[in-house]
């Protein structure tokens, strides 16, 4: 996979772009909420928001809590409670905005108070941040109750950088501040390619294929079985990309496998949940946590 060189290329423009809308409005923003995806919490986090915003109320979201682990994604709730981080499980396509609205209303609740206190009614003012993919825009929507963020990333799309109300004393921005997701490490760079979370047009589909289902084969054997009509999941490299192609009957003509289709297929089926809720981090433990956590909550 060559995402170093190609990403480096890509994301510095944005996380600059987020970094010079932090510091503009940094000062009247009461609350950031950050999401990250919930079937990675870890690698799909940027480290250097803390430097950004250390003196900022935060909330985090696990979005797309829908497709995530339950079990696994209680655990990372605890842990990040654990270190002091208001963490939630969410799902931005199905919330209601009202729930969300009241998270927030809660967790400002204090700033909202000491300026009571002073006599002002406070408006407080909250922006979303996150990596690209983990459902912001669609957070933002839901919020508003109507389509105001465009969903996916377009280039060239006008951005309007408003403070919207979303209710009497809520204002959100309408632009996501879109971060840089953790490149030093090439297993996280891969869990996010297999989540969308980094364009497919920048790895090697194949490699990546056969990564996601060596993976896949060590946490959910059986899924693997039955969705991809293998009997053997301890198959490793190409072996595996042949079995998929077998059991599924993608040949082309000359009997050759159609790698291209299973790539394509095998990436779409994981992405669109179809081999079940999946989680592919843990939480940390013992001398794990210290790495993983960068000292950060
Ligand atoms: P972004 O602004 O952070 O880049 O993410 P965006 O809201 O554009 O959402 C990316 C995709 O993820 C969208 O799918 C959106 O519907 C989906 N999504 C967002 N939140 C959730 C969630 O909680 N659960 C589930 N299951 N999906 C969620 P899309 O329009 O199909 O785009 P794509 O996935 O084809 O790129």
């Amino acid at each position: 996979m060559n995402e170093n060189q190609t990403l480096i290329n890509w994301y510095p423009g944005h996380m600059a772009k987020t970094k010079r809308l932090l510091q503009d409005q940094i000062r009247r923003i009461d609350l950031i909420i950050e999401l990250c995806d919930a079937r990675l919490p870890f690698s799909s986090r940027n480290p250097d928001l803390d430097r950004m915003i250390s003196h900022k109320r935060r909330l985090l979201f696990l979005n797309k809590s829908d497709m995530a682990d339950p079990d696994i994604s209680q655990a990372w709730i605890r842990y990040f409670r654990k270190l002091g981080t208001e963490a939630y499980l969410t799902d931005a396509v199905r919330m209601r905005g009202k729930e969300t609205i009241g998270l927030i209303e809660r967790a400002t609740k204090e700033i909202v108070e000491k300026a009571l206190e002073k006599g002002v009614r406070k408006t407080v003012r909250a922006m979303i941040v996150g990596i690209p993919n983990v459902g912001k825009s669609t957070l933002i929507n839901r919020l508003y109750g109507r389509s105001v963020a465009q969903i996916g990333d377009r280039p060239g799309v006008t951005k309007s950088n408003q403070w919207v109300k979303v209710s009497p004393y809520l204002e959100l921005l309408d632009t996501p501040g879109l971060l840089w997701p953790r490149l030093d490490d090439q297993a996280a760079a891969r869990r996010l390619c297999y989540i969308g979370c980094i364009k497919d047009d920048v790895v090697d589909l194949p490699d990546l294929t056969i990564h996601l289902l060596e993976e896949l084969c060590e946490t959910v054997p059986q899924s693997v079985k039955d969705r991809f009509r293998i009997s053997d999941t301890g198959l490793r490299g190409a072996a595996l990309l042949d079995a998929v192609c077998a059991g599924r009957g993608w040949l082309l003509k000359g009997a050759q496998y159609d790698y291209d289709r299973c790539c394509s297929v095998v990436l779409d089926e994981f992405r669109a949940g179809k081999l079940g809720r999946i989680t592919m981090e843990k939480p940390p433990e013992g001398e794990d946590r210290e790495k993983m956590t960068d000292g950060r909550a």
